[in-house]
């Protein structure tokens, strides 16, 4: 055993305790390993000894909610690319974009708001945005603010950058690159300016910052697309998520996750709605919750 591992391991469950209760990620023992390079990649990066160096700091000040984040971020899963699953992007564009549609038109004009919640590098939230383009005829008569939030800021550079290899295409249909992007070389390719403006993007840790957050628009929202995020989280820390995620949709509103996740017992203030063999979760109008709880 090299010197100083000793008390590495005595510091890991308690790092791995401060990164679930902050961020929701869980780091049991099997990804220990992957922690402790973390911790050196971190260390090294702030100019400190070694990952015993970084962990004891935090442990000794766990207000350092930055460096937890910012470990966090090392070691959370950003995978992603467009139109991935697609069979609820089917859903999206064939059935809840005409819902949406009929029920947001008022005598205040006709208002939209998705939040794609956990965005990564941005293909999800782009992919809202086409669908968005390809499926509403009077787009531009529609106000509509599309949210995207993410804790790692590194993601988020990427996402408002909107410059993406083939990996990001891999299960796209054809005419995506051919009709959204403009191919710069190097396997890269640049989202068109109109589909790129019309995303916002923001930090947001979804476990320890507040909304909904009329500051931050995330109150009132028609539809949160948090997919391949809650799957990661302790059970407590998911549940705590999907309450907000409640508060902040309007009555009505819809919430759409992975199918992986759908299964999970945290939805028991939604109703479940089955389209085409994909579950989504729907907050019940007003009128129907008093019913429920009578
Ligand atoms: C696997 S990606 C999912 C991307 C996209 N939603 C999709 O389905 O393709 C998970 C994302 O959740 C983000 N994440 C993890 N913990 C978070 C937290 N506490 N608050 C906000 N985002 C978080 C990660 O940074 C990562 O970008």
């Amino acid at each position: 055993m090299k010197p100083g591992e000793n008390a590495l391991l005595k510091l890991l469950p308690v790092v791995s305790d401060l990164l679930t209760e902050r961020t929701g990620l869980r780091f049991p023992p099997e990804r220990w390993d992957e922690l402790a390079g973390a911790l050196m990649s971190a260390a090294r990066e702030h100019g400190l000894r070694d990952a015993e160096d970084f962990a004891g700091r935090i442990v000794a000040d766990p207000a350092r909610a930055r460096a937890i984040e910012d470990l966090a971020q090392r070691l959370s899963v950003n995978e992603t690319y467009f139109f991935r699953e697609p069979e609820t992007f089917a859903a999206f564009e064939g059935k809840i974009l005409g819902v949406l549609q009929a029920e947001r038109t008022g005598k205040d004009g006709k208002r939209l708001k998705i939040w794609s919640a956990g965005c990564s590098t941005g293909e999800e939230p782009y992919s809202i945005a086409i669908a968005l383009w390809r499926c509403v005829p009077d787009l531009k008569d529609w106000q509509v603010t599309l949210l995207a939030s993410d804790l790692n800021v590194s993601s988020l550079e990427a996402a408002r950058a909107a410059h993406y290899g083939e990996w990001s295409f891999r299960q796209a249909p054809d005419w995506l690159g051919k009709t959204y992007f403009q191919r710069l070389g190097n396997g890269r390719y640049a989202l068109r300016a109109e589909i790129r403006g019309m995303v916002e993007f923001f930090r947001l840790n979804l476990v320890a910052d507040a909304y909904p957050n009329p500051v931050q628009l995330t109150d009132d929202v028609d539809v949160i697309f948090c997919r391949n995020v809650l799957m990661y989280f302790s059970a407590a820390a998911a549940a705590r998520v999907v309450d907000g995620f409640c508060r902040a949709l309007r009555p009505g509103g819809y919430l759409i996750v992975a199918p992986a996740e759908a299964s999970m017992r945290i939805f028991s203030e939604f109703e479940t709605v089955n389209l085409d063999g994909v579950t989504l979760f729907r907050k019940p109008s007003a009128a129907r919750a008093v019913k429920r709880s009578a």
